[in-house]
Order: C-alpha cells, then sequence, then structure tokens
C-alpha cells in the first residue's frame, strides 16, 4: 500500500517545516523500516537516530501521530485506517518533545542523561564484600519491572512536569530511583529518600498526569515507581511522627471510628499527643476555653450516617497500602 509520511524537517537555525514522501511499503512494516526506505531510496539528507532495530537500545524514539514511541516497536498497521483511501492516510513524524533539537528527528539528550545522573543510578555500598553480592530470586524479582528502561525518552518527551518545570528530574530518572531503592545490595537508601523528596526537583514534582505510563515502550510504569518512592518518604516521615504526620494519622483513624471527626478528641491527639506534649496540651487551653464560653465544644459526639461504610472504606485502603508495602 501507498502511505505518505509527513516528517518534520529542520535544522537548529531554521524554522520547522514538514516534507510529505510516499513510499510503497507493507503494513507489517515497522515505521524505522519506512523512515530508512525513504533514506535509503528518497531522501538522504533525512537524520533520525537508530541502533538495535529490536527494541533494545532506545536510540529510535521519536513521535508518530504526535505520541511518543519507539519506531522499531511500531507498525505501520497500527496507525492507518484501512477504510479510507490510500493517499489520506497519512503518518505524521516529528521528533519527540521537552528535548532541544538538532536536526530533523534528532533532539539533544543531554539534560535527559544529566538528571539520570543526578540521583546516582548505581547500587551504593558502605564497604566491598570480599565475594560477589547475592541475591535471592525474590530479591532480584523486585527489580524485573524497572530494569526494563532502555533509556529512550518517551516518558521524558510527554511528561507535562518536565514542561512547566525544568528543575523536575522526569520520569525516567526517578523510575530509576526506585530500582535503586528497591535493591537488597543498596545501603543508600535514607540518604537517597532525602535526595528524592526534594520537593520540585524529586518525586513531589511529578504532576500524576499519567502520560509516562501510557508511552513506555516497555511497561516501566514510572508513575507507579514515583508513587512507591512516595510511599517509602512518607513512612520515614510516619517513624518520626511529627505533628504533621500525627495530624493526618488521627485524622483518618477518627474518620474511620466516626464516620467524621470527633473534635473532643482531634486536638488532644495531634497537639497533645495522647497526653504526652505537655506544653502542648497546655497551649490548647486558651482554644478549649473560648469554645466552651461560646457554646462550641461539641459535648456529645454522634458517629455520621454510613459509618460502618466508611470504616470499612478506609480499613480497605488500609489494607491494600500495607499490602503494597510488604511487596516493596
Ligand atoms: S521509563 Fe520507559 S519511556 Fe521512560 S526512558 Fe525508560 S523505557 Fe523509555
Ligand atoms: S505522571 Fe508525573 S512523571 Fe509521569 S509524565 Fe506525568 S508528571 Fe511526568
Ligand atoms: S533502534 Fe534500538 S530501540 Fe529502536
Amino acid at each position: 500500500m501507498q502511505i505518505v509520511f509527513r516528517i518534520s524537517r529542520q535544522t537548529l537555525d531554521c524554522a520547522q517545516i514538514f516534507q510529505d514522501y510516499t513510499i510503497e511499503v507493507d503494513k507489517s512494516k515497522t515505521i524505522l523500516d519506512c523512515l530508512n526506505q525513504i533514506k535509503w531510496t528518497l531522501d538522504g539528507t533525512l537524520a533520525f537516530r537508530k541502533n538495535c532495530r529490536n527494541t533494545i537500545c532506545g536510540s529510535c524514539a521519536i513521535k508518530v501521530n504526535g505520541i511518543a514511541s519507539l519506531a522499531c516497536k511500531e507498525n505501520v498497521g497500527h496507525f492507518i485506517d484501512e477504510n479510507i483511501d490510500n493517499s489520506s492516510n497519512i503518518i505524521e513524524v516529528t521528533p519527540l518533545g521537552n528535548f532541544p533539537l538538532i536536526k530533523d528527528l534528532v533532539v539533544d539528550m543531554r539534560k535527559f542523561w544529566e538528571n539520570l545522573e543526578a540521583i546516582s543510578p548505581y547500587v551504593k555500598i558502605k564497604s566491598t564484600p570480599e565475594r560477589e553480592f547475592l541475591q535471592t530470586e525474590q530479591e532480584r524479582d523486585k527489580l524485573n519491572q524497572t530494569s526494563n528502561c532502555i533509556s529512550c525518552g518517551a516518558c521524558y518527551s510527554e511528561c507535562n512536569a518536565i514542561m512547566v518545570n525544568s528543575e523536575f528530574v522526569g520520569p525516567h530518572a526517578l523510575a530509576k530511583a526506585q530500582r535503586l531503592l528497591g535493591d537488597s545490595r543498596d545501603t543508600a537508601t535514607a540518604e537517597r529518600l532525602q535526595e528524592y523528596g526534594q520537593s520540585i526537583t524529586g518525586v513531589w514534582g511529578c504532576t500524576r498526569c499519567y502520560q509516562c505510563n501510557s508511552v513506555c515502550p516497555m511497561d516501566v510504569e514510572p508513575m507507579e515507581q514515583i508513587g512507591l518512592i512516595k510511599q517509602k518518604i512518607l513512612k520515614t516521615q510516619q517513624s518520626k511522627e511529627t505533628r504533621a504526620v500525627r495530624h493526618r494519622r488521627v485524622l483518618v483513624d477518627l474518620v474511620e471510628q466516626g464516620g467524621w471527626i470527633d473534635e473532643r478528641k482531634f486536638g488532644l491527639l495531634v497537639v497533645g499527643n495522647n497526653f504526652r506534649d505537655i506544653k502542648g496540651l497546655a497551649s490548647l487551653f486558651p482554644l478549649g476555653i473560648r469554645m466552651l464560653l461560646t457554646g462550641k465544644f461539641p459535648g456529645i459526639f454522634h458517629p455520621s450516617q454510613g459509618v460502618q461504610e466508611v470504616s470499612a472504606l478506609i480499613k480497605s485502603v488500609k489494607a491494600t497500602i500495607k499490602k503494597d508495602d510488604s511487596r516493596n
């Protein structure tokens, strides 16, 4: 069948133009096969990256019809509509987003690699063992998904956080960060959690837009990996039980018990730390007296309607989190 490839052409000092190339191809051919055919038979000046042709090296990522894809993985059939006239089947090919351009479909990936370097993407150990490291099968299995990353840049290209926040290290780097946190040989967990929890550069910079998960050709699911790091950071903070952490825990516990918050207990448990923080308790007195005098202090607590349902929901969420924690 005849297919029109509409390809973005641009050099550093020129405006972008689109050039059409019509080629005869089978729908089973990959987009990379088609780009090669165009380059070898129609226009030798077209620039794009490629290497393994087998979804291993990550070099050939580009945008096809606006979506970041691996050119050697996607085939023509995926992008055409067989019910319309062949000449109307146009496949648009553009460079990855969020990267400066070098030429045509070739982008400058320096920042991508620098960001990866920023998360210390190697196992850190306190002392070198006399013999090789041993890992159980289960310990190794935990690394399978994140180790599948081929650093293609598709997730970085579509990342909404990168688009607006140049400090954010990106989904590829944080997926690698989770790979290292999950590695039984690594001894730098505390230092890593501190580093990855930096406000806008680390995990909290992610807007949870899901784009990285949807384009990753290796099913690394970077957004899920970011979620796992967040859970680990929060767990560390919980073990320190700061007032902010206690605030969140007490709030959930009280809603689980009564369907809504029992105001009589809330301050005592959070600020007074269940009668352990004398200074905190003392600070509550003026407020308590003001509430009593204005009739705002609830003498009796009435659970909300549907409390069993609320309680069951919270219990089920807690059980899921516990299960996830034990898996990771
Ligand atoms: S996480 Fe997926 S999309 Fe991102 S660089 Fe790795 S393989 Fe590519
Ligand atoms: S989910 Fe987060 S990391 Fe993934 S693309 Fe969206 S903002 Fe970027
Ligand atoms: S050429 Fe290596 S992943 Fe496509």
